[in-house]
C-alpha cells in the first residue's frame, strides 16, 4: 500500500465521524486534502466548516461547503486535521505546512480532535521532525537566539510566509521528552507566536492508515 493509500484510507475513517448538520472543524495539509476532497457529496448537508487557513478554505469552497468564521462559531463538534509526528501519548508536531497557529486556534475551540496520519508518522519521541515555531518577523533574531540556548537549531523557512504574516523557524536537533514543558517555554519567549507542539492540547482520536488497515487509538 502506498503513502497515498494510506492518507486515503484515514481520511475515509475520518469521513465516518462526521454526522449531518455539524459545524466541522478542518485543518491543512496533503491527509487532510484526501478528507476535505471526500466532503463534496456531504456539503448540503453540513452547517459548515471552520479552515484553519486560506488554502483549505480555497479547497472547502470549491466544493460548495459553506465557510464559517470561528468568531460566529458556538461549538465546534469535530475536528479533522493531520500531523507531522504522533506518539504514543497522541502528542503532536504539527506546523509542516506553516499552519499551526490557526490549527492549534481551532483544536482548542474544538470538542474532538480527530488527528489522521499514514504509519511514518508514528514516533516514539517527538523531534525528528524538526519543530515548527512561528515568530513575528521583528523577533526572529531573537527567538532563534533563545532557542538556541534551549539546545535546537532554528532554521528560518526560507520565501515562507504564515497566513497571519509571520515567518517559520524550523527547529531541529530537539530531543523532546517533556512536550507539555518545552511547548510552554517555547510559549514564553517573546516574539513567538504559537509553536507546533500540540501536546497541551492533544488529539482525543487518532488514525492510523498502516498495512494493516487504518488503527485507531
Ligand atoms: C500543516 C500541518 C499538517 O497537518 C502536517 O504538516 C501534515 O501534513 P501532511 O498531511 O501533508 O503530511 O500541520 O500545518
Amino acid at each position: 500500500m502506498t503513502q497515498d493509500e494510506k492518507k486515503q484510507a484515514v481520511a475515509r475513517a475520518a469521513l465516518e465521524l462526521v454526522e449531518p448538520g455539524i459545524v466541522l472543524g478542518v485543518g491543512t495539509g496533503s491527509t487532510t486534502n484526501c478528507f476535505i476532497d471526500l466532503l463534496g457529496p456531504l456539503a448540503d448537508r453540513l452547517h459548515g466548516a471552520v479552515s484553519s487557513s486560506e488554502a483549505s478554505a480555497e479547497r472547502l469552497a470549491a466544493l460548495g461547503v459553506r465557510l464559517l468564521d470561528l468568531t460566529d462559531v458556538g461549538r465546534i463538534p469535530l475536528y479533522v486535521d493531520g500531523a507531522d509526528e504522533a506518539n504514543a501519548k497522541l502528542h503532536l508536531i504539527k506546523g509542516g505546512g506553516g499552519a499551526l497557529t490557526r490549527e492549534k486556534i481551532v483544536a482548542a475551540a474544538s470538542e474532538r480532535f480527530v488527528c489522521i496520519i499514514d504509519d511514518t508518522k508514528r514516533v516514539e519521541t517527538l523531534g525528528r521532525f524538526p519543530l515548527p515555531v512561528e515568530v513575528i518577523p521583528m523577533a526572529r533574531n531573537h527567538v532563534a537566539s533563545r532557542i538556541e540556548s534551549l539546545g535546537g537549531r532554528p532554521v528560518p523557512r526560507e520565501g515562507f510566509v504564515t497566513d497571519n504574516g509571520n515567518v517559520i523557524l524550523d527547529v531541529h536537533e530537539l530531543r523532546i521528552d517533556d512536550a507539555p514543558g518545552l511547548e510552554t517555554e517555547l510559549d514564553g519567549i517573546a516574539g513567538v507566536v504559537a509553536n507546533g507542539l500540540f501536546s497541551r492540547r492533544p488529539a482525543d482520536l487518532l488514525l492510523i492508515g498502516s498495512e494493516q488497515g487504518v488503527e485507531r487509538f
